[in-house]
């Protein structure tokens, strides 16, 4: 065998070694020291980012939704706000939120510790169970996607709490603590968005003056709604360009509070262009996901978005994705179709959802499209 034969399959062969190894994680193969990115997370040419200096849509905004405007006397006004950044953007930043900066600091730190394990102690909550109460693991899909993302994560299931509680990682130390004041936390102002949402989208009457029992009977189903943590570990990356921390992607629950580091990396396809969302201090970034564009009948958008990763420094994100409970079914809400706007999607359930996703590579919006009527 003449000496370049030699190498290839000798290169071939290291590479097909460590794919075993790639399962094990984007932090793990980082700390065994790498200079360049292994072909498994190569994407095609046509789904890499193109990564500017000077960003294209430097004067890119997201609407801003002001909490404490939205529970006092300027209510009308910040509904309106929120239903046009539902429907114009499927995102916003919400400013003055009301939760503590200790319980966001302390939820980002145990995030950070979690991931500075050892990596036999991290691997401990590996499962291939999708509906496992503790997952951790690495790409989007790590059991069907072709090629892998730029990501690790850890999921932890957070309702009902006592249930879930003693499935978590005991280490580091805090992170049970800081995760269960968190989620109560979000959850608390998820369910406070959701009765804003139903109000933007004429579901129920104005609360603030009216019978409140009103809006509660609409907002118990809500109430009972699952809720996942997602604590997303983007490590450094050295050809940041060859990849990304997370494909273009829709999220399939009802609304993501999404607290992003100081690095930022999120981007949101918006009029067919990538725009970076800045990260802001003590802000949550929200956003559409299908069930809520189901919900609303294509009226509040599930928009695409994408992470990239960069070179000099690794970011951590936790997303508290929210929806309804498990069992329910997903449906557009029957006083927002009339003849003049039909029914545009299917029911839809978790079971069909998590049916879905094990079975194909996760493709852009392809579970939402394939709930729609035609
Ligand atoms: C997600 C997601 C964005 C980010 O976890 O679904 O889109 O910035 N995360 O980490
Ligand atoms: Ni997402």
């Amino acid at each position: 065998m003449s000496p370049t034969i030699v190498l290839e399959v000798e290169t071939r062969f290291e590479e097909e070694e460590r794919l075993d190894e790639f399962q094990k994680g984007v932090k793990h193969l980082c700390e065994r020291g790498i200079t360049k990115v292994p072909r498994k997370y190569i994407l095609p040419a046509l789904e890499r980012p193109i990564l500017t200096k000077k960003d294209d849509a430097t004067n890119f905004k997201l609407p801003v939704i002001d909490f404490d405007q939205l529970q006092g006397p300027n209510r009308v006004h910040a509904l309106k706000s929120l239903s046009k950044a539902c429907e114009e953007y499927g995102f916003f930043q919400l400013i003055n939120h009301g939760i503590a900066c200790q319980s966001i600091v302390d939820m980002i730190e145990a995030g950070r510790k979690f991931f500075e394990l050892s990596f036999e102690e991290r691997s401990k909550y590996m499962s291939k169970d999708l509906r496992a109460p503790v997952r951790y693991g690495t790409s989007f899909n790590q059991n069907k996607d072709r090629v892998f993302c730029w990501r690790d994560f850890l999921k932890l299931d957070c309702h009902p709490l006592s249930d879930v509680l003693p499935y978590w990682p005991s280490s580091p130390t805090e992170l049970r603590q800081a995760a269960v004041n968190y989620s109560e936390k979000t959850r608390f102002l998820y369910l406070m968005i959701v009765e804003a949402i139903l109000e933007s989208l004429g579901l129920v009457e104005t609360t603030k003056d009216s019978d409140e029992n009103d809006s509660d009977d609409h907002i118990k189903e809500f109430r009972d709604g699952s809720q996942l943590l997602v604590v997303n570990c983007y490590p450094s990356c050295p050809e940041p360009d060859l990849t990304l921390g997370i494909p273009p992607h829709s999220d399939y629950g009802f609304l993501t509070l999404l607290l992003q580091d100081e690095v930022k990396g999120l981007q949101i396809q918006h009029e067919t262009r990538w725009v970076t969302v800045e990260p802001v201090p003590n802000s949550f970034v929200i956003n559409v996901g299908d069930h809520l564009e189901i919900f609303s009948n294509g009226r509040y958008k599930s928009v695409l978005h994408r992470v990239l990763v960069n070179s000099l420094n690794s970011r951590i994100s936790i997303a508290s994705l929210h929806s309804l409970p498990f069992e329910s079914m997903i449906r557009p809400s029957p006083k927002l179709i009339n003849d003049a706007n039909p029914r545009r999607y299917k029911d839809t359930d978790f079971a069909s959802f998590i049916e879905y996703i094990a079975s194909h590579e996760h493709r852009s919006k392809n579970f939402l499209e394939s709930r729609r009527l035609t």
